[in-house]
Parts: structure tokens; C-alpha cells; sequence
């Protein structure tokens, strides 16, 4: 595939360069083909194509029982509309943890069968032979810190990570290890503001943060969720940029009432 020369592509290095500058990143997920492209054109930076997928679009409770095939059919979705912006898929749960060869092998079908730019993995120095791996190949990798939804199971509970010491110290080594393997960005998911800000100031390369206060390098936040598509998840970190739930069913509602009333369609909504 040949770039467009009429649209300025973000690349790894335009958001290494933001940081480097201090220009904030914004980032949402996205999964199908329409939304991706009123992201793309409202000039997103990042659009994610998450794991949350498995909630968002296919109603599991968590995000461990999405597929590789899921993920790419939703990636090459969000791919064919993207003109623009830098695509960043998950790896879904199970399919890089045990075996760097094998992360490797879904990261190149991320990679092969979606277009997409880069992928992101949970985890820090458990994780790292893998993304060691996986970048060796020339894919970008993106890491993700704090809470880890896919280990839900570990942690029992989605509530604020690494307010002790000790988690903290651990977060903080582990981004300059995913650093150092070189990974072009790290997420950093719910845990306190303080720090946060502080593993921003101590790496080279640009944070994401989730509930992670303002002082990481760019934001991210679920499509559903900001749009009040989804309405029954307010975390205190989330901020509802409207309500279109309501919008929705009340536009549900009022085509409905209309074909029952007999007033659509009319005259002009008709072939003579
Ligand atoms: O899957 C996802 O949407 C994510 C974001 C919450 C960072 O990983």
C-alpha cells in the first residue's frame, strides 16, 4: 500500500515528537468502521482498537474471552476508514503471555491481515521477552501499565492500582524496563495522579494516561463511554461528553411511533 503524499500521517515519530514539545496526544478506541472514521476526520491522534471490544461490542463482562480473529476483524474495520490517524490494536488476552514466538505470530497477523500501525500488550518485566520480540520485527509495540483489565482474575477487583510502595516501585521500574525494549509509549491505567506524572518526567517516550490525572503525555478514553453510549459505567475518572444513549432511543422511539401512526414514510419518502 502506497501513502497518500496530502495527509500528514502520525507516526511513532510525530508523537514522540509531541512529547519532545509538550503537545498533548488524544487518543480514543475505536472498532468498526464508521466510528473510525469520524475519529480519522475530527483528526484523533491515536485511535486504539481495544480489548475493551469484548464489553463494548460483544457484551462479555471482561476482556479475557476476545479472539485474535475478533481483534483483526475489528482492526481491518477501522483500518479501511483510517486516512490519518496512528492505529494502535491489543493483543487479546492468551495470545502473547507464555510464548514470545507465538506473541510474535500474533502481532504479525495484527499486523498482515489488519494494516494496522502498531500493537499494545499488557504487562511490564513478565511481558518482555515478548515485546523485545515482537519489536526486533519492526512492529511497534505500546505498553500498558496500572490496572490490567486482562488480569482481572489476578487482581480481583478494578479499583485504583499502585498506591503502595511497593506497586508503585514496581510500575515504575517496569516502564523503564518497557522503555528500554523499546516500546514508542506506555498507558498508564488508573493509579494516582502523582505518579503518573512522575513516570511521565522519568521517560523519554510519550504516557497515555486513563484515570491517571493530567500530567501524562496524551489521554485516552473509550469511545462508548465519552459519548454516553454506555451508561451504566461512571468511574470518577470518566467525563461524558454527551448522552447519546438517550439521543438514540429517543430517535428509537420516534421511528417507531412514527411507522405505527402510519406517518412514515410520506409522500416525498416515496417512488411514484
Ligand atoms: O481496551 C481498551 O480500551 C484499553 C484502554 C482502556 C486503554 O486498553
Amino acid at each position: 500500500m502506497y501513502l497518500s503524499h496530502n495527509v500528514s500521517l502520525v507516526t511513532t515519530h510525530v508523537l514522540q515528537n509531541m512529547k519532545n514539545k509538550g503537545e498533548k496526544i488524544a487518543m480514543l478506541t475505536a472498532y468498526d468502521y464508521s466510528m473510525a472514521k469520524i475519529l480519522d476526520e475530527s483528526n484523533i491522534d491515536i485511535i486504539l482498537v481495544g480489548d475493551s471490544a469484548s464489553n463494548v461490542m460483544a457484551g462479555y463482562k471482561t476482556t479475557l474471552p476476545i479472539t485474535l480473529n475478533e481483534m483483526i476483524y475489528h482492526a481491518s474495520s477501522v483500518c479501511r476508514a483510517v486516512k490519518r490517524s496512528f492505529v494502535v490494536v491489543d493483543l487479546p488476552f492468551g495470545t502473547y503471555q507464555g510464548n514470545s514466538k507465538e506473541a510474535l505470530n500474533s502481532a504479525i497477523r495484527i499486523m498482515k491481515e489488519s494494516g494496522a500501525n502498531a500493537v499494545k500488550m499488557e504487562g511490564g518485566r513478565e511481558i518482555l521477552e515478548s515485546v523485545e520480540r515482537i519489536i526486533s520485527a519492526g512492529i511497534p509495540v505500546m505498553g500498558h501499565l496500572g490496572l490490567m483489565p486482562q488480569s482481572i482474575n489476578k487482581f480481583g477487583t478494578y479499583i485504583v492500582r499502585a498506591k503502595e510502595d511497593e506497586e508503585a516501585q514496581r510500575l515504575r521500574e517496569d516502564a523503564l524496563l518497557l522503555q528500554e525494549k523499546g516500546c514508542f509509549s506506555i498507558v498508564l491505567e488508573k493509579i494516582p495522579a502523582a505518579l503518573a506524572t512522575e513516570v511521565t518526567q522519568s521517560l523519554r517516550i510519550p504516557t497515555i494516561g486513563i484515570g491517571a490525572g493530567s500530567g501524562t503525555d496524551g489521554q485516552v478514553l473509550v469511545l462508548h463511554d465519552m459519548l454516553g453510549i454506555s451508561n451504566d459505567f461512571s468511574p470518577r475518572f470518566l467525563r461524558r461528553y454527551n448522552n447519546l444513549y438517550d439521543g438514540i432511543k429517543n430517535s428509537v422511539q420516534a421511528y417507531i411511533n412514527d411507522v405505527k401512526d402510519i406517518n412514515f414514510p410520506n409522500e416525498n419518502e416515496q417512488y411514484y
